[in-house]
Formats: structure tokens, sequence, C-alpha cells
């Protein structure tokens, strides 16, 4: 392969790509034939103070180039602390995701042996330990030898990582190492592509490679060799992104918030896709778990974070009334530090959007060493949650770039109803015309959240707009509306900054009912009150009482709702839905106050402050 700007164009547009993942300083380094040393730009802040530095002084063609966005873990972020770190000599280049737990013993024996840091991270640590390594490998063989440097490096590390280098003795190879840390290849005509997430670079390629835990990575032209970190060749699994390139661009729209929110339809549209027989019975071959196995599952635990956890709560609900099994929503980072009560007959599913989270990756772990069988509800393809799981239920929400989750979690809720229905169908606790019977309720939800879309826009908007300065926000639900209300709030919090509390509105008289005064905005998710729904009536009377003592209130309410007009200031109406439905529709005007109110605040709506799409630290 010749040097050209292409190796350093494809890392900087990749780097773009993953912006969306948090980060806060941006590096780039490049090797071509000639060179005494690598040639590099590393610099605190946006992708774009770096490409304004590389416009200045210009790195010149490469054959390969390695390009890294970091999220601080350990060293604030600083120009010196920005990857690519470098190898004593200046030979080689390299870039870590991860936290490498023996960094100072190992930076205390490199010192006493001469070698100097000028950063604070670990990650100089693995470039210094790399270069003496290599250099002991070109001192006994006489050629350099970067692969077995790398895999070398690797059985020394302890902690995670996903580690990319290169070496201006071998400008033509680029190699790679990873434990817990995402990483994937993309396999090009004659070139190759390595990254954490194939976001980066599906603009080249579709096809990829999945690497595997403890495995190293050559990437030559279009040549690729997978191996264990002891040399042994490991067959690496391939995969076709099923998502086009447009998919990561913004389309017009203002946000990648504002074009995923609206994607809700089609997110759970696409996750139902495929899913049926002919007869309307639920199909998840996918699985690949025998129905015995199913049929033996005498419970369920839901292990995830943040917002996919609220999916699992909601999941709860329903996949108890139908199937009459016992499920249990654990946080993931609470998880394993607890006894948890495991048996192979408990089924832990593992919501994750990423399929990265460090937390939620752990816990698994903690699961299959219980023998508890895992399946993963994921919407990334070749991701390590569902690598590690014995099962995987792929959401089609396609790749969702805003921080904050708003399709995913819809896909979420869905791949969830499926996973309870089949179950209920394997177990026979539901009769067939029942279950078809949900399913047509389900399927009738994208076009419930469309009408959403389209009627609630402005109110919401100019209620955003209207409370943009209230400083906090109280959020309830009852039954399935109070995950909802966890959601709202989180949603709100973390990416309009608004201080929000949001809770099961039975629990307002035993305490939080304090927090209300003149003014404090109140939202209430409030259930139907179709087929005489006692939790209806509660939820009126709580909004009564928070009205009493001054509270702005905004209900998410149902069409045709008798009551709610009478105490309500504001409602975001949703349509007439089958209760266990109602979160798919209820969600969708507090993701668009959040962003709305975001948009008032001119805060950038799709990174949000100190927040990573994929947390891959615990
Ligand atoms: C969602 O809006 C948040 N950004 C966050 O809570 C997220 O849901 C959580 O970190 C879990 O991520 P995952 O689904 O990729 O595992």
């Amino acid at each position: 392969m010749t040097v050209s700007t292409k190796p350093l164009d494809v890392c900087l547009q990749g780097l773009g790509r993953l912006e969306y993942r948090g980060y806060d300083s941006a590096g780039v380094a490049c090797a071509a034939p000639g060179m005494d040393h690598v040639v590099w730009c590393k610099k605190a802040g946006r992708l774009s103070v770096l490409e304004n530095e590389l416009a200045k002084h210009p790195l010149p063609p490469a054959q390969t180039c390695i390009g890294h966005t970091r999220w601080a873990t350990n060293g604030e972020p600083s120009d010196i602390n920005a990857h690519p770190h470098i190898s004593q000599d200046g030979k080689i280049a390299l870039i870590h995701n991860g936290i490498i737990e023996n960094a100072n013993q190992l930076k205390f024996n490199l010192q006493s042996e001469g070698y100097n840091f000028v950063s604070q991270t670990d990650s100089e640590v693995a470039a210094k330990l790399l270069g003496k390594i290599a250099n002991r490998i070109i001192e006994d063989t006489g050629k350099p030898d970067l692969f077995a440097a790398v895999r070398r490096l690797g059985k020394m590390l302890s902690g995670t990582f996903a580690i990319l280098a290169i070496d201006v003795r071998q400008p033509d190879v680029v190699c790679a190492i990873r434990r817990d840390e995402p990483l994937v290849v993309g396999l090009g005509e004659d070139e190759s592509f390595l990254a954490s997430d194939v976001t980066a670079f599906v603009a080249y390629t579709k096809n990829a490679l999945e690497i595997g835990q403890d495995n190293a990575v050559m990437i030559r032209g279009g040549r690729v060799e997978a191996t264990d970190f002891d040399g042994n060749p490991v067959e690496a699994r391939r995969f076709t992104v099923d998502w086009d390139a447009s998919a990561v661009e913004k389309g017009g729209w203002d946000s990648f918030m504002d074009k995923e929110i609206h994607e809700d339809p089609a997110s759970v549209r696409e996750t139902l896709m495929g899913r049926f027989d002919l007869d309307g019975n639920i199909v998840l071959d996918e699985l690949h778990i025998d129905e015995s196995t199913l049929k033996n599952i005498d419970k369920i635990t839901v292990v995830a974070c943040g917002t996919a956890s609220y999916a699992g709560f909601i999941a709860k609900y329903a996949i108890e009334h139908w199937v009459h099994i016992p499920v249990e929503v654990a946080l993931a980072h609470e998880f394993r530090y607890r006894d948890p009560v495991l048996t192979p007959r408990t089924l832990v599913v593992a919501i994750s959007q990423s399929g990265e989270t460090m937390d939620t990756l752990m816990a698994i772990r903690h699961a299959r060493e219980q023998d508890s069988k895992v399946l993963a509800i994921c919407n990334t393809q070749g991701s390590s949650i569902p690598r590690e799981s014995d099962a995987v239920l792929y959401t089609h929400a396609g790749p969702e770039i805003a921080v904050a989750s708003t399709k995913a979690f819809v896909a979420q809720i869905t791949a969830c109803y499926l996973l309870g229905l089949y179950l209920a169908q394997v177990k026979g606790a539901m009769y067939r015309d029942e279950i078809h019977g949900v399913v047509q309720g389900l399927r009738a939800m994208p076009g419930k959240i469309q009408w959403v879309l389209e009627h609630d826009a402005d109110v919401v908007k100019s209620t955003a707009i209207a409370l943009v300065s209230r400083p906090a926000f109280l959020f309830l639900g009852r039954h399935v509306g109070y995950p909802v209300a966890l959601e709202g709030a989180l949603k709100l919090k973390e990416i309009a900054y608004a201080f929000t509390q949001g809770f099961a509105a039975g629990e307002l008289k035993h305490g939080p009912i304090a927090l209300v005064e003149e003014g404090v905005p109140v939202v209430v998710i409030v259930p139907s009150a179709r087929q005489g729904n006692v939790l209806h009536d509660k939820v009126v009377s709580n909004i009564e009482e928070v009205k009493a003592r001054g509270a702005y209130t905004i209900a998410v309410a149902e069409e045709g709702d008798p009551d709610v007009e009478r105490y309500a200031d504001v409602i975001f109406w949703r349509p007439q839905c089958p209760t266990l439905m109602s979160p798919l529709v209820d969600v969708v005007p507090l993701q668009l106050f959040a962003m709305d109110m975001a948009n008032a605040k001119k805060l950038d709506v799709d990174k949000p402050r100190n927040l990573a799409k994929s947390v891959t630290v615990e």
C-alpha cells in the first residue's frame, strides 16, 4: 500500500463518527516507510481543535494511522494526557481504551530502568512498556515484530484494554489486543480497519470481524490475522453491519436526538419485523436456547443500567402478568456485589444498547459463573455483551448516536415484550389467541407513537420553553407508568441538566410531597380511565394533592380521559392503547420535553457534558 493522506483522513472521519460516545481530547499518529519515528498530534477539547492544529501543522502522508478520542479516567483532560502515547525511542505510538490496573507497578519498574514519563496516564505506561518489549524482540531476533510485541504486552497487563499500536519499523501494519473493551475489524478490499464500534468504518465496509477476549489482531492492507496472546490462530466471527452509513448522519435533523426520537415508530416496527410465523406465533429461533430449557425457567433477573434498566422495569410488569414467574430487575453495578439468588433455572436478561457497558458485562459474567443462562437484549452487533451471553435478541433500532437513549429504549421494551410473550407461548402460560391479541396491540404501537409525535410536538415545546428556568421537576407514575416517570426524570436530568426526581405516585405522601411548593413542575403519567382502572383515580387524586400545594401539573394522559383536564395545567395527550403498551407512547412526550428544554437552554443535546454513550469502565 502506498503512502497517502487516506489513513489520516479515515481516522479523523472515524473519530468524528465516534464523537457521540463522549470524550474530552483527541489525537492521531501515523507511520510511513523511511520515518525515523512516528508522527503524531493530540489536543485536549473537541475534535475540531485537533483538526485545526493539523491544518496548521499537517502530518506527512502515511501508510498507517491510529486515532483516539479520550474520556478521561485517570489524569485530567489535557494535550499531554491525550492519546496516542509514544514509546521512549519514539518508534511506536499506542492508543488505549480501558483501565490498566497494574500500571503503577509497571511504571515503577520502568522508571527504575531509566524510562521517563510525561503524562499521568496508565496508557503511557503501556506505550513505554511496548517500546521496551519491541526492542527486546529486535535484539533477540534481528527484526521487528510488533504483533509478537503486543501479544507479550497483553500478557503483562491486568485490567481492561483495547490497545492499538503502530511502529515505524513496520509502517504497513497496525496491531491490537483486547480484554473487556470493544474492538472490531473492518474488512475492506485491500485495506482493513480497527475500531471500538463499526460506526467508525461503516462508510468503507459493512464486512466486519468480532475480536474475542484476550485476542490479538494484526492488519496489513487487506490481510487480517487474529491469535490468542500465545500466538495461536483463532477463528474470528464474521458479521455484516445491517444498516447504512447514512444512518449515522443527521439527515437534515437539528440533532441526532431529534432524528432518533422520530425513529421511535420505526424502531418498534423493525424490532418486531420477522419474528412471527404465518399463523402469528412468535418465532425466536435466533435465541438458540432450546424450548425445554425455556420451559424450565422459573425466574428472570434483568441486569442493566440507566435507561436500559427502566426498560427492564417496565418489562417486569408485563412478563409477570403473562408468564407468572418472578421478574427481578437489578442495577448491574449493584448486582454482583450482593449475593443474588441465581440457579440454572434463572434466566438472566442483560439489556444494553451499546453492548459494551462494563457494569452489565461484569454482571453477566457473574451470572454465568452461577450457571445461569444469560440472554442479551442488545442494539449493537458484534459487541461484548451479546458475545459473552448464551443468546441474544437484537433490537433493530439502528445505530443510536445521541448519548441520551430514546429509540433504543422503545426497542428494548418491544424486545422484552417479545421475549415475555415467547416464554408464555413456550410454557403455555397464555392461550395462543390471547398472545395473538397482545401482539396485535404491539403491532399497532408504531402508529400510535407517530400520532404523539405529530400531535404533541408544539404543546411539549411551548411547555419546555415556559419552564426553562425552573430548577427542579418531579415525575410521578404508577404501575408501568412508574418506570416511565423514572425515565422521563433521567432524560431531563442528563440533557437539560435540570434537577429531577422520579418516583412512584403512591410514594408521594410518604415524603416527596414535602418538595411541592408554589410553581414546582410535577409531571404525572396518568393511567387509562377505561375499564374502571382504579389506578387512574388514585393518580388523579395525586394530581389534586400536588395542585392543592401550588404545583404546576403536566399530565401525560390517554385521549378521552374524563378527569385530567380538571386538574392538569397542561396535558400531553396520547392515543388509547392497552395498559401494558402505554409506556411506548407515554415516554415519547417526555423525550421531546427533555430535548426541547435542552435546546431552549442552548445545550449540546447529542453530547451532554460529562456523559459517554457507552460506559466501558466500571
Ligand atoms: C441513557 O439515556 C443513558 N445515556 C444511560 O442511562 C444508558 O442507558 C446506560 O448507560 C446503559 O447503556 P447501555 O444501554 O448501552 O448498556
